[in-house]
């Protein structure tokens, strides 16, 4: 008692109403969530075995289909943020023992090795330097080795820029016998994504992306031989939380109680999903290409370049070289506390090397794109680099005039 009385005077300051300040975020997630979406999450709590819960539920897993494009009955959203959908594929199809194959192009296919490993797989990568897409004759050339359990690649790599094509690598591990399993955490909603027509067999996204909805779940899809593999383990799931044989069954007809779902995020979820279904798919993917074809204009307009292999450029995310003599660190600080825009840092080989700038969801738009490459000549200014004065806005513009909405 003392104790808390002491800690609460040593407390002292007056804790206002949380307030949070306006942002623009065109950095590597999360992006502007919709207000129609914050809405949906400030809807009263109800029992997470309410009637009218489940038919919100039911709603979610629908749209959720429609974002993935799939018919797998095994689709739903795991509590957690995209590591967690990571993390859910890998646990619930490993086995300690099992050989994988892990594409490793950036921070997130290391973090899938690294997962992997903590399953008791045994784990081959195949690598490739940052900024570039993995090979499939690197990814045949590993596969010839032996038989696997897995192969996992993701497809949109946040760390580098890189849209890695997915067609060959499929195909590869099909003929291998093993299974293709896809991070999607920063293509789903933005950026092409078929799962069933591309025989992907388990695939995870998250939801503070292109989505543009809060962080905190992370859609996950199970094809018939991806559930079989659960069904048939040896061994029990490592983790109880996200073992998928008892998340289904709250998820399915039986509403077995697992854990309390976290309610009002699915009801931002399920607006989130259903303005993805209102806007349509092929329209955005199309928006998100559009804006990040004004943005690619834009910067190079004003003489700066891009850090990933031409030709396959991510929409939701583009890098940007750091020019010699900028501080890179300054550069985003003087962004955020006189534009309120946030962009992100480089990861790993990348780190001080590059920019990696979102423009996902709700962020996608031209507004952000004039206002982001307005901004950014401003701060470059600030540290001696010239880039011609209003180049890169118009170089944008004329693109987008060029490149009208379908
Ligand atoms: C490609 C990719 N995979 C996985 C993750 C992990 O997601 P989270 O940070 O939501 O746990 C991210 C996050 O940025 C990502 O970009």
């Amino acid at each position: 008692m003392r104790l808390t009385t002491e800690r609460r005077q040593a407390m002292s300051k007056p804790y206002g109403e949380l307030k949070v300040g306006p942002r623009i975020l065109l950095g590597p997630g999360p992006s502007d969530v919709d207000p129609k979406v914050l809405r949906a999450l400030s809807a009263p709590t109800v029992g997470h075995l309410d009637p009218d819960f489940i038919t919100i539920m039911n709603d979610t897993v629908e749209l959720l289909r429609y974002v993935f494009q799939t018919e797998n009955q095994l689709t739903l959203p795991m509590s957690g943020t995209g590591s967690a959908g990571m993390e859910t594929v890998l646990v619930n199809l490993i086995e300690p023992g099992d050989r994988v194959l892990i594409c490793v192009a950036g921070l997130f296919g290391q973090r899938m090795a690294d997962i992997a490993g903590r399953c008791g797989a045994v784990v081959e990568t195949v690598q490739v330097p940052w900024g570039r897409i993995i090979d499939a004759g690197e990814v045949r050339k590993a596969l010839a080795k032996g038989s696997y359990k897995l192969v996992a690649i993701v497809q949109a790599e946040t760390s580098t820029g890189i849209l890695q094509p997915l067609d060959e690598v499929i195909d590869l591990a099909h003929k291998n016998g093993a299974l293709i399993v896809v991070d999607a955490v920063t293509s789903i909603g933005g950026v092409e994504l078929r799962v069933d027509k591309w025989g992907i067999d388990a695939c995870y996204g998250g939801t503070q992306k292109c989505l543009s909805c809060p962080p905190g779940l992370a859609p996950v899809t199970f094809n018939g031989a991806a559930r079989k593999a659960v069904a048939s383990r040896k061994s029990k799931v490592q983790s109880w939380y996200l073992d998928l044989n008892m998340v289904q069954n709250y998820w399915g007809q039986e509403r077995f109680y697992h854990h309390t779902a976290p309610v009002n995020m699915i009801y931002a979820l399920r607006e989130a999903l259903r303005l993805v279904y209102e806007e349509g798919l092929e329209k955005r993917y199309a928006r998100h290409r559009r804006h990040a074809g004004a943005l690619y204009a834009g910067v190079t307009a004003m003489g700066l370049e891009l850090a990933a292999q031409e030709g396959h450029r991510l929409p939701s995310l583009t890098t940007v070289a750091v020019p010699s003599g900028i501080d890179e660190a300054r550069v985003r600080r003087d962004l955020l506390n006189g534009f309120g825009v946030e962009i992100g840092g480089g990861l790993g080989e990348l780190k001080g090397k590059a920019w990696r700038v979102g423009l996902m969801g709700y962020s996608s738009s031209r507004r952000n794109v004039v206002l982001f490459l307005s901004a950014l000549e401003s701060v470059l200014k600030a540290q001696g680099f010239q880039a011609p004065t209003g180049a890169g806005a118009a170089a944008a513009e004329v693109f987008l005039a060029a490149n009208p909405e379908g």
